[in-house]
């Protein structure tokens, strides 16, 4: 069937024919003919706005699946359109788009002082299961790549596997660092010009995807990291929200890394490293404007980098530092609309969210930086400093999770745990357990991912849910496929480091990044695949994983529900706090209950789950481990500023204690 449509599009090219039978209404290319594909070519005819264009890609004739690099949505951004809007770019003409074009400047994961990359660089990939046809067209999953908008590109997030579940992916590039995010909240410089970048690709793609196969009504924003976040700030945006369903990898809109508190800051710092005035904002942009890129990306790379140990370490794992997406307000200064009105819990209070959402976790999300890049720092400072975890680290936290609107709830009545006294000594006990330095980083690692992953995830869902449906997961299978550095080069959070071979054994989750492999095929930059050999184990939880967000994808707007692609997936409840597990079960769907229950009574500061029987046990078991010091004062079993909190049976989960915190002591 394939075949035949490529040969009527390309004999469409000459007389037309075609387009009287074909549905979708599918590209006649005016102008000079061109040459006729074979049948079954990667070439695609797209006609919009009056203009027409002839696109070669590549087709891999084993799997039978489309590839096209280096499409450009919109012109570069250089000389006077530096930090400037996007402007949008249509199709026109021959195109080769076999190769890649370059990543947008950044530093080199190598050499941080140096700059990578190109300005021209707003373009993407695309990967097709199908030419169009008479079917349906395929749902499109448009991935933002993470980074904390500073790093990253496309070019190392393949099709293949999506492609495989008959689901198109697009990679688009977008402005990273100053030049994609300055911003000081003046006309000059609004900011967020990356995420009118995102937005442009995203019409792009739903104005083009039908002559590729899709279908442009079942659009997936689906980003990872600082991209999960910027997905889903579109989708609550009025300006942005043409996603169809939203998918968000280890990063949400309340993460402390999606939108930056000061951002003139940064502006600041920036004219002062590059030696451009701090003001009028009109003068600074200018001098901007004429510096060579690599002096704004150096300048960028040096802010912060002078903070020192446990903020540099909180900052960096959390991506609030560098320049980022913000908050807006109502307009730019000149009339034009913003795409971030106000802080994202706001809108999800105004319950404005349409689309539905899965977001979740890894579930060892900092363990890499913890034992990694950071692991020298941390051990020095345990051994150094008395109550190191439960003062600089958990303190450290409340003040980058209290600057976030939305989970400022921590700050709230309830301060003290019956039995244990403050709630920081949970993470202080869990340090103690084994006695040695590597337990102290463990507790490093649960107590970050806890406050900076998975309470964002947890309240995220819970508040969307309000409104939409969204669904939980959690990332929990330590496998072989390609680690996340490859694909996030330079992220401290998915970094490999030398010094971790020496807690190698102590290691327990997947890390930042380690579930990306399990959805993308990873690519060098001249497109190659670099997976290697597969065990069946984890080409089977790359089934799962896969299978899960294809689900989504297709069950968008589903017409058809006799396919195997429209098993429903299992929503989040807010009475159970319903999680998709992702391990190597052999079900393909591993549902649980009660996500990190007494970990996210905790940061979210739930009285009736902190006083229930199931957190009391499970206190009481790491009391048991490890014995109250002497100096340390036991507190009476209901502190006075419970005494008229009383637990609510209702809201703790009909489950046996075993089952409900499997991860305290160990990740796996
Ligand atoms: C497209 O570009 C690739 C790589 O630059 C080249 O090998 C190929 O011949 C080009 N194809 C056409 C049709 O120009
Ligand atoms: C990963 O590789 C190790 C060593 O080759 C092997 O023992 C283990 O079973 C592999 N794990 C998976 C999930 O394939
Ligand atoms: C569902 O999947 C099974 C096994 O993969 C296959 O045999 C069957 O034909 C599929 N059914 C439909 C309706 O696609």
């Amino acid at each position: 069937m394939r075949g035949v449509w490529s040969w009527c599009f390309s004999l469409a090219v000459f007389v037309g024919v075609c387009f009287l039978v074909a549905r979708p209404v599918i590209a006649v290319v005016g102008g000079a003919p061109a040459a006729a594909p074979e049948p079954d070519a990667a070439v695609v005819f797209t006609q919009l706005h009056g203009r027409s264009a002839r696109i070669e890609g590549i087709k891999d004739n084993r799997l039978g699946y489309y590839s096209f690099y280096g499409i450009r949505y919109a012109e570069p951004p250089v000389g006077p359109r530096r930090f400037q809007r996007p402007v949008r770019r249509d199709l026109v003409g021959e195109l080769n788009a076999t190769s890649a074009c370059q990543k947008c400047p950044q530093p080199d994961p190598n050499a941080p002082q140096r700059m990578i990359g190109h300005e021209d660089c707003l373009c993407l990939n695309l990967f097709s299961p199908k030419m169009p046809g008479e079917e349906r067209g395929s749902p499109v999953i448009f991935f933002i790549h993470g980074g904390n908008y500073r790093t990253g590109s496309a070019s190392p997030y393949g099709g293949k596997h999506l492609t495989q579940e008959d689901t198109i992916l697009v990679v688009a590039q977008y402005r990273l660092g100053s030049l994609g995010f300055i911003s000081n909240g003046q006309k000059e410089a609004s900011g967020n010009a990356a995420l009118f970048d995102i937005y442009v690709a995203l019409n792009w793609v739903k104005d083009y995807i039908q002559f590729f196969g899709g279908d442009p009504t079942r659009i997936t924003v689906m980003g990872q990291g600082s991209g999960g976040s910027a997905a889903s700030l579109m989708a609550l945006s009025s300006e942005g929200r043409s996603s169809d369903g939203v998918v968000a990898l280890s990063g949400t809109a309340l993460s402390p890394g999606a939108v930056r508190t000061d951002p003139a800051k940064h502006a600041q710092e920036l004219a002062k490293r590059t030696g451009c005035p701090e003001t009028p904002v009109e003068r600074l942009v200018l001098c901007l404007k004429k510096l060579p890129p690599e002096q704004i990306i150096k300048a960028d790379n040096e802010i912060n980098s002078d903070m020192v140990d446990t903020d540099r370490f909180l900052n960096e794992i959390s991506g609030r530092q560098g320049a980022g997406a913000r908050v807006e307000g109502a307009d730019d200064h000149r009339g034009l609309p913003t795409l971030v009105m106000e802080p994202p819990a706001v809108t999800l209070k105004k319950k404005r969210q349409t689309s539905p959402l899965l977001t979740g976790v890894t579930s060892a999300e900092t363990e890499r930086a913890v034992f990694g890049k950071y692991s020298k720092s941390l051990t020095s400072q345990l051994q150094k400093i008395k109550d190191f975890i439960k003062k600089d680290i958990i303190g450290g936290l409340k003040n980058v999770v209290s600057a976030v609107e939305g989970l400022k709830t921590i700050e709230g009545e309830l301060k003290k745990l019956p039995i244990i006294g403050d709630f920081e000594e949970y993470y202080n006990r869990l340090a103690q357990n084994g006695g040695d330095i590597v337990e102290g980083l463990a507790a490093i690692a649960e107590v970050t991912g806890d406050a900076l992953f998975n309470f964002p995830a947890f309240k995220s869902v819970k508040d969307w849910s309000q409104a939409a449906p969204a669904y939980l997961y959690s990332f929990e299978f330590n496998g072989n496929l390609t680690k996340g550095s490859h694909f996030l080069p330079g992220v401290a959070l998915a970094e490999e480091s030398s010094e971790m071979a020496v807690s190698k054994a102590k290691r327990h989750g997947p890390a930042h990044g380690d579930d990306l492999a399990y959805i993308f095929d990873p690519l060098d930059d001249n497109g190659n695949s670099v997976e290697g050999t597969v065990s069946q184990m984890d080409s089977h939880v790359r089934k799962n994983f896969l299978g899960v967000i294809s689900q989504f994808a297709h069950n968008l707007k589903s017409e058809n529900k006799n396919t195997n692609q429209s098993k429903p997936l299992f929503p989040f409840l807010r009475s159970k706090d319903t999680l998709i597990k992702i391990t190597d079960n052999l079900k393909s769907e591993n549902l649980d209950q009660s996500f990190r229950f007494c970990q996210m009574g905790i940061w979210g500061n739930m009285a009736d789950r902190l006083l229930g029987s199931v957190c009391q046990n499970e206190i009481k078991k790491l009391l048991e481990l490890v014995p109250i010091p002497t100096e340390l004062n036991p507190v009476p079993i209901l502190s006075p500023i419970l005494t008229n909190l009383s637990p609510n049976p209702n809201s703790i989960p009909n489950q046996k204690p075993n089952n409900v915190l499997p991860n305290v002591f160990n990740w796996g």
